[in-house]
């Protein structure tokens, strides 16, 4: 069934709202596919940071002016619409953080030097970012903690006997990506949460990938943590998100000190602001906060189950028109089960020449490691081209990836 026959998305609607989608370059309009490294930003998210600079701009320590009391308001209220939208408790449960990695790193910083020692296991898989990989590696190195890895399959997909088998009484963290940036992988984190659980670990889900993409529900997910950034679900850059459970981030000591995240401050000693503030040392992300309040409207408004499928329709197209010629290798699960993006490599081609001749055409992938240099490893590949999509791309922008893919056979024959 054809795209325009399922999909419940007006996408000519939308992309009015990127002007950005208009440029050309060399005459060619562009076709943006590289949106699992950065997703562009609609209007109304724009002008809702042009309007914080023109009306609301002031830091937000509730300062006893009125500039300072909206600002705050504003800021506080964005803790709230971001908690709404990912199903969590209340702003109690939701930091504002730099990106995902910080995110990553408060965890391992605040609750993993604490808690991690010789004998604890720290549960990843093959196919984690580098910003959970390398994170969770040098905070075992410090503490004597030893990380282990889930396969992944020759499919693409965990093998959950595997995890079953790794997952023992010595876990005390099992950190696992929702996503993959690099095969499309949609794990199932539920079932990776319980097992965590089963065995008195703690679980951390990262969502870069997913939060995007689909609805999310962390009180469902049962995550003790999750996080994801603002810049790549159409809001600002500078902003990610930490959520976790009221009662853990309590019995957490803070990751970053300063003002903003103290209550009383003597010569002696400090005590800690309540939650969330108690995370958010120093003059905090306060346009971006507000700004990703305004995207999780407009994806709201636009619905995330029609996102989705719009996501997962254009993935099958792309990896179905791709593997035509049986000269691109696809990597991770089958067309109909992943989630928006594609990676492949075109024969012996290198990825970053794949990129170059699609450049040409205005098509823009990501070409590179992906910041999975291990799964590379086991994927046999140094690199690979990626295409990822979003709620604005057109089944005539794979048509011309796919083109644009053609010309670099013919040009490398
Ligand atoms: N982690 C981002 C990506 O996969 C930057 O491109």
């Amino acid at each position: 069934m054809g795209l325009s026959e399922t999909d419940a998305l007006d996408v000519e609607g939308i992309r009015a709202d990127f002007p950005i989608l208009q440029r050309e370059f060399d005459g060619e309009q562009l076709v943006y596919l590289d949106n699992a490294a950065t997703s562009q930003t609609p209007e109304p998210v724009v002008d809702a940071i042009v309007d914080y600079y023109h009306t609301t701009n002031a830091n937000v320590h509730r300062g006893l002016h009125q500039l300072s009391q909206e600002a705050s308001i504003a800021y506080e209220d964005a803790h709230d619409r971001v908690a709404e939208f990912i199903g969590a408790d209340g702003r109690e449960e939701v930091v504002f953080t730099k990106n995902t990695t910080e995110s990553m790193n408060t965890v391992a910083y605040a609750w993993g030097l604490a808690e991690l020692g010789p004998g604890d296991e720290v549960v990843m898989t093959e196919m984690e970012h580098h910003a959970a990989l390398v994170t969770w590696q040098q905070i075992a190195k410090r503490t004597g903690a030893e990380v282990k890895y889930i396969r992944v399959d020759d499919e693409g997909y965990l093998d959950m006997d595997h995890a079953r088998e790794l997952v023992t009484d010595d876990t005390e963290m099992v950190s696992v990506v929702h996503v993959s940036n690099t095969l499309g992988t949609v794990n199932p984190v539920s079932e990776l949460v319980d097992l965590a659980h089963d065995h008195d670990a703690l679980a951390f889900v990262d969502g870069a990938q997913s939060v995007p993409h689909m609805p999310v529900d962390v009180g469902e997910m049962g995550a003790d943590f999750f996080a994801f950034s603002g810049h790549k679900m159409c809001g600002p850059t500078g902003i990610g998100v930490l959520y976790g459970k009221e009662h853990i981030l309590e019995e957490m000591q803070p990751y970053l000190y300063g003002g903003m995240m103290i209550s009383k401050v003597t010569f002696e000693d400090s005590t800690w602001h309540e939650l969330p503030w108690k995370f958010e040392a120093g003059t905090p992300v306060i346009a971006q906060g507000i700004a990703l309040a305004e995207a999780c409207d407009y994806l709201d408004d636009i619905g995330m189950d029609n996102v989705k499928r719009h996501g997962e329709q254009l993935a099958e197209y792309a990896y179905d028109r791709l593997t035509e010629t049986g000269d691109v290798e696809v990597y991770g699960p089958p067309g109909d089960d992943r989630a928006a993006l594609v990676s492949f490599n075109l024969g012996d081609v290198h990825a970053h020449d794949t990129s170059e001749i699609l450049n040409e055409f205005a098509v823009a992938i990501r070409a590179g490691d992906h910041c999975t240099q291990p799964l590379h490893d086991k994927l046999g590949a140094a690199a690979s081209a990626r295409a990822s999509f979003y709620l604005y791309n057109t089944r005539e922008e794979v048509d011309k990836l796919v083109e644009a893919v053609d010309a670099t056979r013919e040009l490398f024959a």
